[in-house]
C-alpha cells in the first residue's frame, strides 16, 4: 500500500514531535507523516531525567555556553554549529514554558537551573529529574492541535528509497497487518534516537537500537564520528537505569572504598561535576586500581545523597528515589547507591550540516540519529533533550520548506518488489541454525569488553574480528514464527541487523582512530593529536565493510588547547 504525504518524519521522541510541530506551524498546507515503531510517548526520551542546557540568567551568556560546549567536546565539535545551537537554546526553553511544561521554579517563581558536568554556569532546566517525561508530553500534547499531522504508530520503517540522490520516501512494515507500506514523501527526516542498545551495560531502553543510522548508511549516507560513544558516570546496579548527573548537580559525591572523594585527584576544580568522559575514566581508574567495591554484578562505587536530606531528594530526585528503592533495593536517604559508568549516548550518527541536511536532497536528521556536530568526542549533559529541541524544530522548518517547492519524486515498484522479497521471501523465511538472541548477546559483550571506555588497538581488533564473525552467523539466523500480525522476532532480526552494522562502524573507527580524544581514550595513544587526528570520521557503507574518508572539523573562534578541569 502507497501513501503519500509531503513530510514524513521517522521517530516521535523529542527531535520527531519537534520537527512535527516545526513543520506543522511552518504551513497547513503540506502534510506531515510522524512514523514511529513505537507509541509517542513510549519514546525513548521520556527517559531522559536531569536537565536540557540554555543560557538564560544574567551571568550566563550563549558564548560562554559555547564555549563550555566547545572544551567539553574536546575541540571535535563544530564551532559554528555549536554556537548556532547555543543561540536558539533560550528560545526553546521558553516555547516549551508557553506550551505547557512544568519546569521546576525557584522560590520568587523563576525557572531553576540546575548545575552540570562540564557547563561553568548553572544552566540545566529541570521538571525535577522528570525532564524529558515532561517535555514529551508537553510536545505531544502540542502536537495534537495540528491537524495535518498524521500519526503512524507501530509502523517499523526498513529502508530510505532515494535515487538520484533525492530522497523519495521509506518503506515501513505495519506491525498490526504486516503489510510493507510505502510512505510516498517530498521530504523525509529520520529522528530515531540512538544506538545504546549495541552495549550490555546501558541506560537506554530496549527499543534504541540504530534502526535510522542503519538505514540511511545502508542508503549511502555516511556516519560521522561513531568511534565516540558516552559512558554516563552513574548506572544503577544492576540494572544501568540512569542516576541523573542533576543527582551529583543538586550535591551528591562518589565514593571508593575507602570512603574517599576520590575526584579531587582527577579533576580538582569540578569534581564530580568535571564532564563525563573524565568522571567516567576515573572511576574505572579506581575499579581497576583495586579501590571498587565488589557485589553481586560486579564492581562498583557510591553515590552518596544522605546530606541532601529527605525533602530535597523528595522534591528534585523523585524519580532516582524510587529507581534505587524498586531496582536495586538502596533507600539513597538512607544508603548510597551502588553505580558504575553506563553506556548512555552515541555523539556519533548522520552526516548533516548544522541545518539538518544530509547529503541526499530532501533528506534531514535530528536528534541522537544525527551528528551535526555539536558534541564533537564529548557531550555535556543537558545538551542532548536541547539538541532534539532546537535541530528537530529546524528540521522540521527546513524539511517543509523543502516539501514546498518540490513535487513527489516517482517510487519504482522494482525497489518496493525487491524489498518485499529481501523481508519476507529471505529474512523471514530463514531456518539456520542461529539464535538471534545469541547473537545480539554475543555483539553487546563484545561492545562491552572490547570497545570501552578504555580501548586498545589489540582489543579494537579482537573486537572486529569478532563483530565480523557474528555477521556471518547471522545469515545462519532461524526464524520460528512465520506470521506477519506483530512479529516481534522478525523485527528483532531487523534490529539486530541493523546493530550488527553499526557495532563494526564503531569499531572500526575506533581502529583507525590513533589518539585519545573526548569519550575515546586509546590506552596505547594517550594523548590527544591535533596534528593528525583533529578531523571527523565519515563511515561510508560497502558490502565489504565501512570504508573511511575525513573531513576538517570547523574552528571558529577557539583554537584548541588542553583540556583542563
Ligand atoms: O544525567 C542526566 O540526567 C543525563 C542528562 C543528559 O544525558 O543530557
Amino acid at each position: 500500500m502507497i501513501v503519500q504525504h509531503d513530510v514524513t518524519i521517522i521517530g516521535a521522541g523529542l527531535a520527531g514531535l519537534r520537527a512535527s510541530i516545526g513543520a506543522a506551524e511552518k504551513s497547513d498546507r503540506i502534510s506531515i507523516a510522524l512514523v514511529s515503531k513505537i507509541y509517542p510517548l513510549r519514546s525513548h526520551s521520556v527517559c531522559a531525567e536531569g536537565g536540557t542546557g540554555a543560557a538564560l540568567r544574567e551571568g550566563d551568556s550563549v558564548e560562554l555556553h559555547s564555549w563550555d560546549t566547545v572544551k567539553g567536546s574536546d575541540f571535535l565539535g563544530d564551532q559554528d554549529a555549536i554556537e548556532f545551537f547555543c543561540s536558539i537554546a533560550p528560545r526553546e526553553v521558553i516555547l516549551l514554558e508557553h506550551w505547557g511544561c512544568p519546569w521546576s521554579r525557584t522560590e520568587n517563581g523563576m525557572l531553576d537551573q540546575r548545575p552540570f558536568g562540564g557547563h561553568s554556569f548553572p544552566r540545566a532546566c529541570y521538571a525535577a529529574d522528570r525532564t524529558g517525561f515532561h517535555e514529551m508530553h508537553t510536545l505531544y500534547e502540542r502536537s495534537l492541535m495540528y491537524d495535518n499531522i498524521e500519526r503512524y504508530s507501530e509502523y517499523f520503517v526498513t529502508s530510505l528509497i532515494i535515487e538520484d540522490n533525492r530522497v523519495r520516501g521509506v518503506t515501513a512494515i505495519d506491525l498490526r497487518t504486516g503489510e510493507l507500506m510505502v510512505f510516498q514523501s517530498k521530504a523525509v527526516i529520520i529522528a530515531t534516537g540512538g544506538a545504546g542498545r549495541l552495549y550490555e551495560f546501558t541506560t537506554y531502553s530496549h527499543t534504541v537500537t540504530g534502526d535510522g543510522m542503519a538505514i540511511a548508511y545502508r542508503a549511502g549516507i555516511p556516519l560521522k564520528d561513531m568511534e565516540f560513544f558516552q559512558f554516563h558516570p552513574t548506572g544503577l546496579l544492576p540494572s544501568g537505569i540512569l542516576i541523573t548527573e542533576g543527582a551529583r548537580g543538586e550535591g551528591g559525591y562518589l565514593l571508593n572504598n575507602r570512603n574517599e572523594r576520590f575526584m579531587e585527584r582527577y579533576a580538582p576544580e569540578k569534581m564530580e561535576l568535571a564532564p563525563r568522559d573524565i568522571v567516567s575514566r576515573s572511576m574505572m581508574t579506581e575499579i581497576n586500581e583495586g579501590r571498587g567495591f565488589e557485589g553481586p554484578y560486579g564492581q562498583y562505587l557510591l553515590l552518596d545523597l544522605r546530606h541532601l536530606g529527605e525533602e530535597k531528594i523528595n522534591e528534585k530526585l523523585p524519580l532516582i528515589r524510587e529507581a534505587s528503592i524498586k531496582f536495586s533495593g538502596v533507600d539513597p536517604v538512607e544508603e548510597p547507591i551502588p553505580v558504575r559508568p553506563v553506556a548512555h549516548y552515541t555523539m556519533g550518527g548522520i552526516h548533516t550540516n548544522m541545518y539538518t541536511e544530509t547529503p541526499v536532497k530532501g533528506l534531514y536528521s535530528a536528534g541522537e540519529a544525527a551528528c551535526v556536530s555539536i558534541h564533537g568526542a564529548n557531550r555535556l549533559g543537558t545538551n542532548s533533550t536541547m539538541e532534539c529541541l532546537v535541530f528537530g524544530g529546524v528540521a522540521g522548518e527546513r524539511a517543509a520548506e523543502f516539501a514546498l517547492g518540490n513535487d513527489f519524486a516517482p517510487v519504482s515498484s522494482d525497489y518496493v518488489k525487491e524489498e518485499e522479497r529481501r523481508l519476507f521471501d529471505d529474512l523471514l523465511s530463514r531456518n539456520g541454525d542461529e539464535r538471534i538472541s545469541v547473537i545480539r548477546d554475543e555483539m553487546r559483550s563484545t561492545m562491552e569488553r572490547h570497545v570501552g571506555i578504555f580501548r586498545n588497538g589489540e582489543d579494537l581488533k579482537t573486537g572486529l574480528r569478532k563483530i565480523q564473525e557474528l555477521k556471518e552467523r547471522f545469515k545462519n539466523i532461524s526464524i520460528t514464527d512465520k506470521g506477519r500480525s506483530f512479529n516481534t522476532e522478525l523485527t528483532h532480526a531487523l534490529e539486530v541487523d541493523f546493530m550488527l552494522d553499526l557495532a563494526e562502524v564503531v569499531v572500526s573507527g575506533a581502529l583507525l582512530r590513533e589518539e585519545s580524544r573526548g569519550a575515546h581514550y586509546r590506552t596505547d595513544f594517550p594523548k590527544r593529536d591535533d596534528k593528525k587526528w583533529l578531523k571527523h570520521t565519515l563511515a561510508y557503507y560497502t558490502p565489504e565493510g565501512p570504508k573511511f574518508d575525513y573531513i576538517p572539523v570547523t574552528i571558529t573562534k577557539w583554537k584548541p588547547v588542553e583540556r583542563k578541569y
